[in-house]
């Protein structure tokens, strides 16, 4: 194979229900009157972005699809089911159709155990893919006419410590643009995670009623300002050096290692990034932040 592919963006994609739930796509069951307007339409200013770039593929990170040995990698050419989320049925009923560049899953896979990590391809075409998967996508690229390459979060190294499970996905990161760039694919890369992650109890009785929407907490929106301000100055090196801390102390669901595969992959820019949108969906910080190596 040539090397003549590359990573044409990075994001931070992060993947409440929420949001795919208030723009009432034909796949969701639920419907909505809105709300988490800035999100979504930090979203739209991305997809613009994106709609200006040459791309064939998709490759998302995925906090939802949890894997205790190994990194897996989805392994079938096509997906069609009903993904619920298991903890708001009542908003994400939705009914995906998807295809996997399972050439390029297997490249990655190839890649990342031949740099010493444990690795899987899944092969159970009655597989049901996790909802973070599918909502990350849907919300970049919701005419589903490319192909994705989904990859597990595989954060048991995260219970030896927030340090040793980094390293790993670093790895990984590493390993998937090794594959992207012999493979000759042009791709967008997903990191699904949100940040700050302490969330509502109790859901509003309308849940999409914005008057209940905020952060909770005023020190997890002061970390969610300073990674986002770190992003913006380019200092992912250091980013990535604050994230042990950062998972601590927001109980974040970077913990899961999207993020930190992200950083891996695009080798820890020094440019800035865009961030699109910052706000919170049930408490929970989330941005949607592009890095653009070409622009860079
Ligand atoms: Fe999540």
């Amino acid at each position: 194979m040539a090397q003549t592919g590359k990573i044409v963006a990075g994001v931070l994609a992060p993947h409440p229900p929420h949001l795919v739930y208030a723009e009432n796509p034909p796949q969701n069951e639920a419907r909505s009157e809105g709300g988490w307007e800035e999100l979504r339409w930090g979203y739209e200013r991305l997809r613009r972005n994106l709609a200006r770039k040459e791309y064939e593929v998709l490759i998302v990170h995925s906090p939802h699809w949890k894997t205790v040995v190994g990194h897996h990698f989805l392994g079938v050419r096509h997906f069609k089911s009903l993904s619920v989320d298991p903890v708001f049925p009542n908003l994400f009923r939705y009914h995906f159709d998807l295809d996997v560049d399972v050439e390029l899953a297997e490249a990655v896979c190839a890649e990342a155990e031949s740099a010493g990590l444990v690795t899987k391809m899944m092969r159970n075409p009655d597989f049901r893919v996790d909802y973070g998967t599918i909502t990350s996508c849907h919300l970049v690229h919701p005419a589903w006419d490319k192909p994705i390459v989904g990859i597990s979060s595989n954060s048991d190294f995260y219970y030896f410590s927030n340090e040793v499970g980094q390293a790993q996905m670093i790895a990984l990161g590493e390993a998937t643009r090794r594959a992207v760039e012999k493979s000759g694919r042009r791709a967008v890369l997903l990191a699904s995670n949100s940040l700050s992650h302490r969330h509502f109890t109790e859901e509003p009785e309308v849940p999409e009623d914005m008057a209940h929407e905020h952060i909770y907490h005023h020190g997890q929106y002061l970390w969610d300002m300073r990674l986002l301000q770190l992003m913006k100055e380019g200092k992912c090196r250091q980013l990535v050096d604050e994230m042990p801390d950062f998972i601590e102390q927001t109980v974040s669901e970077a913990r899961e290692g999207s993020l930190s595969w992200l950083m891996g992959a695009l080798a820890f820019p020094d440019y800035p990034a865009e961030v699109h949108a910052y706000g919170t969906v049930i408490g929970t910080g989330n941005a949607v932040v592009e890095w653009d190596p070409e622009r860079a």
